[in-house]
């Protein structure tokens, strides 16, 4: 036994040595048939328990993003010594991850290196918009560009991973995780999965400045009954693969490191032990070769869902499902290797994971540099740069939404004679870095107030008040503080001397809407108003001056009917990160041009939620004749603001919509080109969107699906015509044959600057 373990640790040092001599020649470092001849031999010098221990990540306890568990720090540094852990999560620092990494390889038998993971969702310590935030601006390359940036603060602080991008298509402004991802439509959302799969991991996983990305939460998690975080999820098949899957196939398509399931069952089974998701979808079915992590302690949820009777039980049907790695449940380390040997869990599913596990480890290169991630030289000057900062207000600028502009009341004049800056988030200075905020530092933003003094001449006078606060002033602003019943106050004292400062202002800029902590997880509500007394707010100050733009600050939709009704200007600015004032400022004086268009529609009121542009027609759609149709009695049917939608300071006109053919065959194609014309007289950018209806179907489609888009500059008077490509990609669905595949037919086609566009085209599919 003892000489099988000095042949073991020879051959694994020759291995590793073999691969640093080979460490500046990326063909061979990178190579796939390499990096599998690699891990076939670590594997094979492997005990049971070193495979057991691969499939282990432990929290650092730095920052805790669950429920805590029991098992201590010494009892954590004796497993890393003894090569029981695969993987840490919120280990933070260089400092921390090399002394982590140090213990293992200094005291473990095979001396295989931990992978740091950490939710770097929308930025390191530069934050940019919360991802619902930055989707709006529907431009792939600045998406891409701030996930390269959040990659390489990341990694300066010794994380290899990020739990990003969260690609779960969210239609309900109740769950509090809406915030996290892109909104509601499964082509825009896969676009930008894939847009940040490419910037955190870059063209070589290798390079110390990119690190793996994770597609997460697979799956169905957005879709919780009634917005409620973590519940039940009640889908079909057919709904599951033609909404919820397609980003995470784009996503794995795109060569994402890994994935983490979700917390939610579906149908009845939890997601975790769901074989047929995570073994035949996405392993054999897209023959994707990354390493599945189980969400925070989703292996033990198991027994609570009433799926498993005990931890046992639930590490049997996790690893048997293919969730490869183990998350805080504690089930795996305690159980996986008797399942083995009890013959409950094959071993050829274990080496599956460890080799999954080792491939991800390879391809960063830790194999060759242990430490590679440990340098506090770029720790401390590549993290939270100027340039960094220049780019996040790029990004922040470019995710406001102009949704109301009456009488042009913006852009404002820099050389007003005084503003009126009221509302509690008007000198916040936390609100913006939003939540999931990684090393984003409590106040760090620029807050509006900051921003427009920063913008405006010195001749303009500023009042600034307060007005109403959202959070009771007892409660604490922490990441891990959890949002009581009734968080709002009541206290309405501030509002005559906001009143006041209004009454002289030339303009007032009122800034209201969500704390931080308001959505993210765990933060699901009921009520998606204006909380506390910001409505009485808002109503008193538009009593005394019309001149009001609503600056609103919000990680989910909001029912905003008041405001959309009598306030003449709204700009969304969702959460948007260190620069936000700067950026809202950089929009309210025009100096940049709104270009953002909403990746989630805005209802009416709470009660329409789950609302979304891609619906179903049902079979009573609306009738003038009839009573009896899919309608409420007390509610619009469609949106406020509608998915796609966002103003300008300039007008687009579209026209001249052209299909070069009417008639293709299922593998055909045809060109579509628009017209647009920019009408006004500034230059602005356009998203120009592309939605197609199948009228007839195997099942029932949408009635309109975004299938393409396309941001253009066009100056102020200029035509430009913008062609698209319709085909096998744009009309195929997952149908009756459980197979993507187009069905002949007629095809209704758009093409506008939002999901109602009514300029139109028809064409047909013949077999
Ligand atoms: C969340 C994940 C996150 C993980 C680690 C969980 O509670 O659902 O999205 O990546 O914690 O922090």
């Amino acid at each position: 036994m003892q000489k099988n373990n000095l042949l073991s640790i020879l051959v694994l040092f020759i291995l590793l040595t073999f691969s640093c001599s080979d460490k500046n020649n990326k063909i061979l470092t990178n190579s796939s048939a390499k990096i599998e001849q690699k891990v076939d031999s670590v594997l094979t010098l492997m005990t049971l328990k070193e495979k057991v221990g691969q499939m282990v990540q432990y929290n650092g306890s730095w920052d805790v993003t669950g429920p805590p568990s029991n098992v201590s720090d010494e009892e954590k540094f004796e497993k890393l010594k003894n090569g029981g852990v695969g993987s840490m999560l919120n280990v933070l620092s260089v400092k921390a991850t090399r002394e982590a990494q140090r213990l293992v390889m200094e005291n473990s038998r095979l001396k295989i290196p931990l992978i740091f993971g950490y939710d770097v969702i929308h930025g390191y310590k530069t934050i940019f918009p919360i991802p619902l935030g930055e989707s709006a601006s529907w431009d792939l390359e600045i998406i891409k560009k701030s996930a390269t940036i959040a990659a390489s603060e990341a990694s300066a602080a010794g994380v290899h991973w990020t739990f990003s991008p969260m690609i779960d298509i969210s239609r309900d402004a109740r769950w509090g995780r809406i915030m996290e991802g892109s909104g509601e439509d499964p082509y825009l959302t896969s676009k930008i999965g894939v847009a940040k799969v490419q910037g955190y991991q870059g063209e070589d996983l290798s390079i110390n400045n990119t690190i793996a990305a994770c597609a997460k939460h697979f799956a169905g998690y957005g879709f919780a009954e009634a917005g409620r975080d973590y519940n039940a999820v009640n889908i079909g098949e057919y709904e599951l693969q033609n909404t919820i899957l397609p980003p995470f196939k784009a996503a794995a398509e795109a060569g994402v490191a890994t994935f983490m399931n979700s917390f939610n069952e579906i149908d009845g089974i939890p997601a975790t032990g769901d074989k047929i998701l995570q073994r035949n979808i996405l392993k054999e079915g897209w023959n994707w070769d990354g390493f599945m992590v189980s969400d925070w302690g989703s292996i033990g949820e198991m027994i609570a869902h009433g799926y498993a009777k005990d931890k046992a039980h639930a590490a049997e049907i996790a690893a048997n499902a293919g969730s490869d790695m183990d998350m805080e449940s504690y089930a795996y380390e305690a159980h996986l290797e008797q399942l083995v040997e009890e013959g409950k869990v094959d071993i050829s599913l274990i080496n599956d994971a460890v080799k999954r596990i080792l491939r991800v480890k390879f391809k960063l290169g830790l194999f060759d540099d242990p430490y590679k991630y440990c340098n506090e030289e770029r720790e401390k000057t590549e993290i939270f740069t100027e340039e960094n900062q220049t780019f996040a207000r790029e990004v922040a600028k470019k995710s406001i939404v102009l949704l109301k502009n009456k009488g042009n009341l913006l852009p404002l004049s820099k050389d007003l004679k005084s503003i009126a800056i009221i509302g509690p988030l008007a000198d916040d200075k936390d609100t913006p870095i939003g939540n999931w905020r990684a090393k984003g530092g409590t106040n760090s933003a620029v807050s509006l107030l900051e921003g427009i003094k920063n913008s405006v001449s010195s001749s303009t006078k500023i009042a600034y008040q307060k007005g109403v606060s959202i959070l009771k002033e007892e409660y604490p602003k922490g990441r891990g503080f959890l949002m009581p019943l009734n968080f709002n106050t009541d206290d309405k004292s501030g509002i005559p001397a906001a009143v006041n400062a209004a009454k002289t202002a030339e303009m007032v800029v009122l800034a209201i809407g969500e704390v931080a902590l308001q959505t993210g997880e765990g933060r699901s509500q009921t009520n998606i108003k204006l909380v506390g007394v910001q409505q009485e707010l808002l109503e008193a100050i538009y009593k005394v001056n019309k001149n009001v733009v609503v600056v609103l600050m919000n990680g989910r939709p909001m029912d905003i009917s008041w405001a959309a009704e009598n306030v003449p200007s709204i700009l969304e600015c969702w959460h948007l990160g260190s620069q936000s004032g700067n950026a809202i400022a950089d929009v309210l004086f025009g100096d940049y041009n709104p270009s953002g268009k909403l990746p989630v529609s805005f209802p009416h009121n709470v009660g329409q939620e789950p609302l979304y542009y891609n619906q179903k027609n049902t079979g009573r759609p609306f009738s003038p004749t009839h009573v009896t149709f899919s309608a409420y009695r007390d509610a619009p049917k469609t949106a406020l603001y509608p998915f796609g939608y966002g103003l300008s300071y300039t007008t687009f006109e579209y026209k001249n919509l052209i299909l070069d053919k009417n008639e293709i065959l299922p593998n055909g194609e045809i060109k579509a080109s628009v017209v647009i014309t920019n009408t006004g007289n500034r230059d602005g950018e356009e998203v120009v969107q592309l939605y197609i209806r199948d009228l007839v179907g195997s099942l029932t489609r949408p009635i309109r699906e975004l299938k393409g888009f396309e941001k253009v500059m066009v100056k102020a008077g200029e035509t430009k015509t913008v062609n698209f490509t319709v085909n096998v990609e744009t009309l195929q669905f997952y149908t009756i044959n459980k197979k993507w595949e187009v069905e002949p037919g007629d095809f209704e086609l758009w093409i506008g600057g939002d999901s109602t566009t009514s300029l139109k085209a028809s064409f047909k599919v013949i077999e």
